[in-house]
């Protein structure tokens, strides 16, 4: 069977982003793919963070998977740093990296920005231990959003650096799924920004937690142009904000772009950003409280962790020892 690996950063609040982009995705994939699910805690601290609200944030994260409609029984949800193995082989492929791959990687160029002399190695290695998080358990598939693109191209340049120097045929190539309507979801304030947990103005994004009220009003605000709704793909394509909203909607009622575009061409912003709010609304809504009934017993969420990370153990540990054998690693 096809296995998946795929990952969220416990760095607070999910948006309608990393949901569309990523986690309603999941939800379908589970049927047909041996699936792991991370919360990936050591990528989290490649920025600093508060340890109290780094952990409440793994179960949070943790919680919203679950209420997404991840099924803990099917599919295998834990935090990364309690299967070792992640770091391990981190290790070994950033030994295997040149940094010139590195330097070419986008995400961190915007992440570091101006501070790049002190910002921590972490941050500048990330997609090592990413290619790490899908390579140790031989995943075949990586379902993420367009913004991932790049560290997916680094894990498959490094499983055939790794095959190649230790010649064997150990990791498949991780295919990228970057699926659906909404793969790149756009800053609501910002055509031209992606949806972002950074970004300071929370008006940019539709939390998962989000009630209805504040739902509606962030998107009654959301950024627009003077023009009726455009009435094709080509005709939205040269306005970004449009576009932005039109794939939310396609891609909450899990209908096609075109198909969404022809239903409300012509239309006022006004009325088509109404009928948004309440698609939203009523699929967010169930999550959120979903979400919260489940945080109400941590006991029980972090069985399902515990759990999670002893059923990935059983697949990283004797995929690890292989790797040292082919490294020519001494194993106890
Ligand atoms: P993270 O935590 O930034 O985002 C989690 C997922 O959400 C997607 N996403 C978006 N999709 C559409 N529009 C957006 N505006 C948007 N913002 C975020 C991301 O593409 C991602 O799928 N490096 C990863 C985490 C990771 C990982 C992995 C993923 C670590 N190891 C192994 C896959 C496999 C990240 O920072 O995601």
């Amino acid at each position: 069977m096809n296995r998946i690996l795929s990952g969220i950063q416990p760095t607070g609040n999910l948006h309608i982003g990393n949901y569309l982009g990523a986690l309603k995705n999941w939800v379908r994939l589970q049927a047909e793919y041996d699936c792991i699910f991370c919360i990936v805690d050591l990528h989290a601290i490649t920025v600093p963070q508060d340890p109290a609200a780094l952990r409440q944030s793994t179960r949070e994260v943790a919680a919203t998977y679950i209420a997404a409609g991840i099924d803990a029984e099917r599919a295998t949800i834990f935090n990364q740093s309690m299967v070792s193995a992640h770091a391990e082989l981190g290790w070994i492929l950033t030994c295997l990296t040149p940094l010139g791959w590195l330097n070419r990687m986008t995400q961190f160029k915007d992440k570091a920005g101006k501070n790049k002399d002190s910002v921590g190695l972490g941050l500048y290695s990330y997609p090592v231990l990413m290619a790490a998080d899908i390579l140790i358990y031989q995943a075949t598939h990586v379902p993420v959003g367009e913004d991932q693109k790049q560290h997916l191209e680094l894990a498959r340049d490094l499983a055939q650096t790794f095959n190649r120097q230790f010649g064997a045929e150990y990791f498949p190539l991780p295919e990228p799924q970057i699926m659906g309507p909404a793969t790149r979801v756009m800053s609501l304030r910002d055509g031209s920004k992606k949806m972002s947990k950074s970004d300071l103005s929370d008006y940019s994004r539709i939390n998962m937690t989000d009630d209805a009220d504040t739902i509606a009003l962030k998107i009654r605000k959301a950024k627009t142009d003077p023009l009726p709704l455009p009435d094709s793909i080509e005709a939205a394509k040269s306005r970004p904000e449009a576009e932005n909203l039109l794939s939310i909607y396609a891609a909450l009622t899990d209908a096609s772009l075109a198909d969404t575009i022809a239903q409300f061409a012509g239309s006022e912003f006004s009325r088509f950003k109404e009928t948004l709010a309440e698609v939203a609304v009523a699929k967010l809504a169930p999550i959120a409280a979903a979400r919260g009934r489940i945080l109400s017993d941590v006991g029980a969420l972090d069985a399902i962790l515990r759990r999670g990370a002893e059923r990935a153990n059983a697949i990283a540990q004797p995929n690890l020892a292989a790797i040292k054998d082919l490294v020519g690693l001494l194993r106890p």
